[in-house]
């Protein structure tokens, strides 16, 4: 198998004094592409079923003398025409042209999420679930995969496992990230295992775990999981809101790769190798960074 840890001495000096080092093994870049394929093809589906029935709801109980309705898209007349609006526990926003009431000038309809932001762009709920069902499969056998092959190969130890080190080195990391100061080491830094961890083990797995509670067929051979979520309302919020999450740390995952060096970064996540920093002067060259 092909691993970083067997490729400790695949280095490149190139004279620049700095080092290019093996630091994404096959597997990682691999399974990393193949979730983020098919995370955009989810996430553009989820929007096309959410926007079916655009209302988040807590807790097990329904009905006219319940309100447990804690987000709601939709459209209303004013005296100004039609428009959109958002309401989150019990705020409401006006979201016209986004969400609520969206579509080019003169054609704009009533639809919770934009058609730019929807697979179909038009309403097609049964091809939305079956987009959904497909990659979400896809997306649990990767996950599974890069587990294995993360066990196997010592990246979860080596790479993403929290050490006492690491939360030393947290403020000092807050301070570099806040003045975008990022040092290019073998290892990852303190917000990166976090954030990579937390993606990997806290965020995708309850994200797999709440849609399998929302399945009818799942509801039959696991009825626990649906009782221990709370409901299948309250794990479809969970859902929608790990969804949000998962869209917030894309876009920081962005920011911070075209801060710390896009081409540097790219490269080792297309072809394993990446650039360190130089040794600083006082540094002993170690065996990972060597
Ligand atoms: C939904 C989309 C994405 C998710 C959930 C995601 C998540 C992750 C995670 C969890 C890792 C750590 C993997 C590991 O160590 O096993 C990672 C690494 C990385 N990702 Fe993404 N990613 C996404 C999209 C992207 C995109 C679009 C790019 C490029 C533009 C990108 C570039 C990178 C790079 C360069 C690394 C290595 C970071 C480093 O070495 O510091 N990712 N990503």
């Amino acid at each position: 198998m092909d691993t970083v840890a067997n490729n400790q001495s695949a280095a490149k000096a190139d004279g620049k004094d700095t080092t290019l080092i093996y630091r994404q093994s096959r597997w990682t870049r691999l399974t990393h592409w193949i979730w983020a394929f098919s995370l955009f093809f989810m996430l553009l589906s989820g929007l096309q079923i959410f926007n079916a029935r655009p209302q988040l709801y807590i807790g097990k109980q329904s009905g006219f003398e319940f309100n447990n309705t804690i987000l709601e898209i939709g459209a209303e007349n004013t005296t100004n025409g039609p428009r959109g609006f958002t309401e989150i526990f019990g705020h409401r926003f006006d979201t016209t042209g986004v969400l609520g009431w969206s579509g080019p000038p003169g054609q704009q309809t009533q639809r919770a999420f934009p058609a730019w932001a929807t697979i179909p762009s038009y309403y097609d709920l049964g091809t939305a679930r079956v987009v959904h069902f497909f990659f979400a499969w896809i997306l649990t056998t990767t996950l599974l995969i890069w587990l294995i092959a993360g066990l196997i190969n010592g990246h979860i130890r080596r790479d993403l496992a929290p050490r006492v080190s690491d939360l030393r080195k947290l403020p000092r990391d807050i301070v570099d990230h806040a003045k975008l100061k990022f040092h290019h080491t073998r290892e990852y830094n303190t917000l990166q295992k976090m954030a990579y961890g937390g993606v990997l083990f806290v965020l995708l797995p309850l994200m797999i775990i709440t849609g399998l509670a929302m399945s009818p067929s799942m509801n039959s051979v696991l009825p626990w999981l649906n009782e221990i979520l709370g409901g299948r309302q309250t794990a479809r919020t969970i859902h929608f809101t790990v969804m949000l999450l998962l869209v917030l740390f894309f876009f920081i995952h962005i920011l911070m790769i075209l801060a710390a060096g896009p081409i540097n970064e790219l490269r080792s996540i297309i072809t394993g190798w990446y650039r360190t920093d130089p040794p600083a002067k006082h540094e002993q060259p170690t065996e990972r960074s060597a």
